[in-house]
């Protein structure tokens, strides 16, 4: 019999852990400030916008929101970013990705300071993931933990495979479950015989934007699947890269599309912003 890992319930008591250190924070003077920007219009990176400024409203930070229209040059977002970086009552950075095409994604990233990368996207902060001394993990990878932590699922010794390889979820994924010990295979779109590796997975994670792409065939029974996906099916329907009805019933733990790692992720970008106040003001 399966479980169900739920993401609303988990990430509603981190939030309301910050919820309460804000108050305190907020009763001595203090405010924490999560800048957010965006560029386009983009209707997915929009509802995302909204969700973090939800969860910000939420757990008591204020949020500022830098909408930016699609035509925005890519100097005039590294001016905003500079004064941003400069301003003292901004604690946390967070430009929203994916960037229109005349904008390169990576100068933006390396020019947020790296005290204000919430995302940890910037090369110092990936770095810091590398060797294992880090202040700010990536909300996804960071969400998938307390996840994994919450249900008391242990990854040490485990069977990991992450498959996806990118730089936001697979790759930080991968380092954090080997942190912890897991043994961690990081399989990809050139993968062969990806089933063979599936199936001995006693953790999977999948990050590939693709509509139910895990199937049962490809988990063995007792595994924990984990889906990143967001995508919607033939119907328009809200579904992430597992296919659930089926692979659910092989799982001793899986989480849903939507209410799943989605909730994680704002929740850590919350933690994330918290502890940049913190380093800011020790
Ligand atoms: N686009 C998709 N996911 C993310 C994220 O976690 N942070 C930012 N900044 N952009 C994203």
């Amino acid at each position: 019999m399966y479980k169900i890992m739920d993401g609303k319930l988990v990430s509603a008591s981190v939030k309301d852990r910050i919820r309460a250190e804000v108050k305190e924070l907020n009763s001595n003077g203090h405010q924490v400030n999560l800048a957010v920007i965006i560029v386009g219009d983009d209707p997915a990176s929009r509802v995302y916008v909204n969700n973090k400024k939800k969860a910000c409203e939420y757990v008591g930070f204020v949020s500022e929101e830098y909408a930016l229209p699609v035509s925005t040059s890519q100097e005039e977002l590294l001016t905003l970013i500079g004064e941003l970086n400069e301003r003292r009552d901004v604690n946390g950075i967070l430009c929203q990705l994916p960037l229109p095409p005349h904008i390169d994604d990576a100068a933006i990233i390396a020019a947020i300071a790296v005290e204000k990368d919430v995302d940890a996207f910037s090369a110092h902060n990936v770095g810091k993931i590398m060797i294992g001394d880090y202040d700010f993990v990536p909300c996804t990878p960071a969400g998938v933990m307390k996840l994994l932590s919450f249900y008391d699922i242990d990854v040490d010794g485990k069977n990991c495979v992450m498959i996806g390889r990118s730089n936001i979820v697979g790759k930080p994924m991968a380092m954090l479950m080997m942190h912890k010990n897991g043994t961690v295979t990081i399989a990809h779109s050139h993968t062969r015989n990806l089933k063979e590796i599936t199936r001995r997975a006693d953790i999977v994670v999948v990050a590939v934007r693709k509509v139910r792409f895990l199937t049962a065939d490809m988990v063995k029974e007792g595994a924990v699947v984990i889906d990143v996906g967001m995508n919607r099916d033939e119907n328009g329907k809200l579904c992430g890269d597992v296919d659930f009805d089926s692979v659910k019933e092989k799982c001793s733990y899986i989480t849903p599309v939507p209410g799943g790692v989605g909730p994680m992720t704002i929740a850590m970008l919350m933690q994330n912003t918290l502890k940049a106040f913190y380093i800011q003001n020790p």
